[in-house]
């Protein structure tokens, strides 16, 4: 199967998990539901939860029994996209070409939307642990890691940092992007590693491509942001980005060195590395499309 088909069956997989995860829209209080489902459908990459299901294939599992923990990240990550985009907060309009979620339903729907969706996650990934096939105490382990990596001390503190941290340094700056964003999609390979039954050593390389994906995606993000008019005359707050603080081309070659050093931890998988491979090309091809668009 070559990966772009791969990508479109994960994406359909994912779907059809959420929705059935999710209350129906008919279901009271409705202008909530509406507001996840809005959130949550059509979606963007669905980057977080392909990763965990990518990482347990790649330890050989099979990704049924850990759909549910890949649909809570999915679930944490689109919670952390709508209070980003607050007013509050980076006051985007716009989310995937949309009108972003506050915009869409009111900013007290929104801040509850994304409540709604992080607590659902959690009932999910306590979910997990009853499926058949996965252990409990891993399960419990998972839970334990994910909500590490979006507390204070990962994408919270990473998000916290970018708004109030002023005269940034290069490495506050590395370190926000690695909490803010870094942090959750590390977890993501650990969770679909872990869950999967990989080895210590499996479950090592993955995190490690983890974080090398995670810092390389917000600086990608970054560079992207850095050509996007629109969002720098909407002058909202968390604007430091790595363009700005090490200039575009160091931006690129930092990003490209850590795709380099993310692939390097996918030999010892073989074959089976081979779709995460593409995945870390994938994040570095939205660098290059903002290559092609300026060049
Ligand atoms: C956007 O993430 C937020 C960042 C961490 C930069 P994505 O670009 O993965 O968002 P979607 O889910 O595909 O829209
Ligand atoms: C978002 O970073 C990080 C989180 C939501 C945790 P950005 O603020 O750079 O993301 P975009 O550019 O709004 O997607
Ligand atoms: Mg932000
Ligand atoms: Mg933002
Ligand atoms: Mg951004």
């Amino acid at each position: 199967m070559d990966f772009q088909s791969y990508r479109d069956e994960k994406k359909k997989l994912m779907d059809e998990a959420l929705d059935k995860y999710l209350p129906p829209e008919s279901e009271p209080p409705e202008i909530i539901h509406r507001a996840m489902r809005s959130a949550l459908f059509p979606g963007g990459k669905r980057l977080r939860p392909m990763l965990t299901l990518s990482a347990a294939e790649a330890v050989g599992a099979d990704t049924e029994k850990i759909l549910p923990t890949a649909c809570a990240l999915e679930l944490i990550h689109t919670y952390s996209l709508i209070h980003d985009d607050l007013p509050a907060l980076d006051n985007d309009d716009e989310r995937r070409g949309r009108p972003s979620c506050h915009k869409a339903f009111g900013e007290d729907i929104a801040v509850l939307a994304g409540d709604a969706l992080l607590t659902l996650a959690f009932d999910l990934l306590s979910r997990n642990g009853q499926v058949e096939g996965v252990k409990k105490e891993e399960a419990l382990s998972i839970i334990e890691e994910i909500t590490r990596a979006i507390g204070t001390r990962g994408m919270i503190g990473g998000q916290v940092d970018d708004l109030k941290l002023e005269d940034i340094t290069q490495p506050q700056l590395e370190s926000i992007h690695r909490r803010k964003t870094g942090a959750l999609m590390e977890v993501c390979l650990k969770a679909g590693a872990v869950l999967g039954g990989g080895k210590p050593r499996e479950i090592e390389a993955l995190s490690r491509y983890g974080q090398s994906i995670g810092l390389a995606f917000q600086i990608v993000d970054d560079i992207l942001d850095a050509d996007d008019a629109e969002k720098d005359a909407a002058g909202g707050k968390g604007k430091t980005s790595y363009p700005a603080i090490f200039g575009l081309e160091k931006s690129k070659q930092k990003a490209t060195e850590l795709i380099k050093e993310a692939k390097a931890q996918l030999s010892i998988f073989g074959k089976k590395g081979k779709v995460l491979e593409e995945i870390a090309d994938l994040i570095m091809d939205r660098g290059s499309k903002y290559e092609g668009e300026v060049g």
